[in-house]
């Protein structure tokens, strides 16, 4: 099957030397990457700035920011049967960027923040995916109820939760344990595993589903 994933953070410039990014470290969805083409798929894979190199075989497409993401989604997605939505992204950023690096004349400093778009939730709305849809979710509590909030909101037929309050497990860690909500009201979890055993997983519950 024809994969896109999108992996890793996203960066949102607030001036010419700073930006506002979050903790991933793509791992996971570079660990999908690696094995969807272990088995045999072809992946396209869209990822923010990370420190790992691309898997062999995938092709990768870098972007910076989340618009950049949704751009480079919008030009991929109808290519792709399987769409995994891997990435942290930004769900905000700055109104105004900056030209000039900002000088600190100030005691405080503020930063008027926009939505930024969502790029799994204009999966179906907006670009017309009709492939496997899966989405990913952080969270900190009442996982069960906001995972499946997001896999009806978003159209997806798996949602891939995390228990980001946790510090063993999931962002920057090798290690992962996540609970799988799927439409059909089905759930299951997959116990603590690397990241590749996880993504392994995941792959083979994605072929199950296509
Ligand atoms: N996502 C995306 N584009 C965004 C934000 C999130 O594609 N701008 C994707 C992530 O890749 C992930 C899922 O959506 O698959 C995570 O959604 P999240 O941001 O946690 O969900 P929200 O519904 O925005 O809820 P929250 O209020 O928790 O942020």
């Amino acid at each position: 099957m024809r994969f896109l994933i999108t992996a890793g953070p996203t960066r949102e410039p607030i001036d010419p030397v700073r930006y506002l990014s979050n903790r991933s470290s793509g791992k996971m969805g570079y660990a999908l990457a690696e094995a969807a083409l272990g088995r045999g798929h072809e992946v396209v894979l869209i990822s923010g700035p990370v420190n790992i190199p691309a898997p062999d075989g995938a092709t990768v497409v870098r972007v910076e920011t989340a618009q950049e993401m949704y751009d480079a989604v919008a030009e991929r997605i109808g290519e792709a049967e399987v769409a995994i939505f891997c990435a942290a992204v930004a769900d905000y950023r700055v109104a105004e960027v900056a030209g000039e690096k900002i000088k600190k004349t100030g005691e405080t400093l503020t930063l008027t923040l926009i939505k930024n778009p969502d790029i799994l939730g204009s999966a179906r709305s907006v670009f017309g995916f009709t492939g496997l849809l899966i989405g990913f979710a952080a969270e900190t509590e009442k996982l069960a109820e906001h995972a499946t909030g997001k896999l009806l909101r978003k159209g997806c037929d798996l949602l891939v939760a995390n228990d980001v309050s946790r510090s063993d497990i999931a962002f920057d860690r090798d290690e992962n344990e996540v609970e799988l909500f799927y439409r059909d009201g089905r759930h299951e979890t997959l116990a603590r595993a690397s990241k590749r055993e996880i993504a392994e997983g995941l792959v083979e519950r994605v072929e199950e589903l296509g």
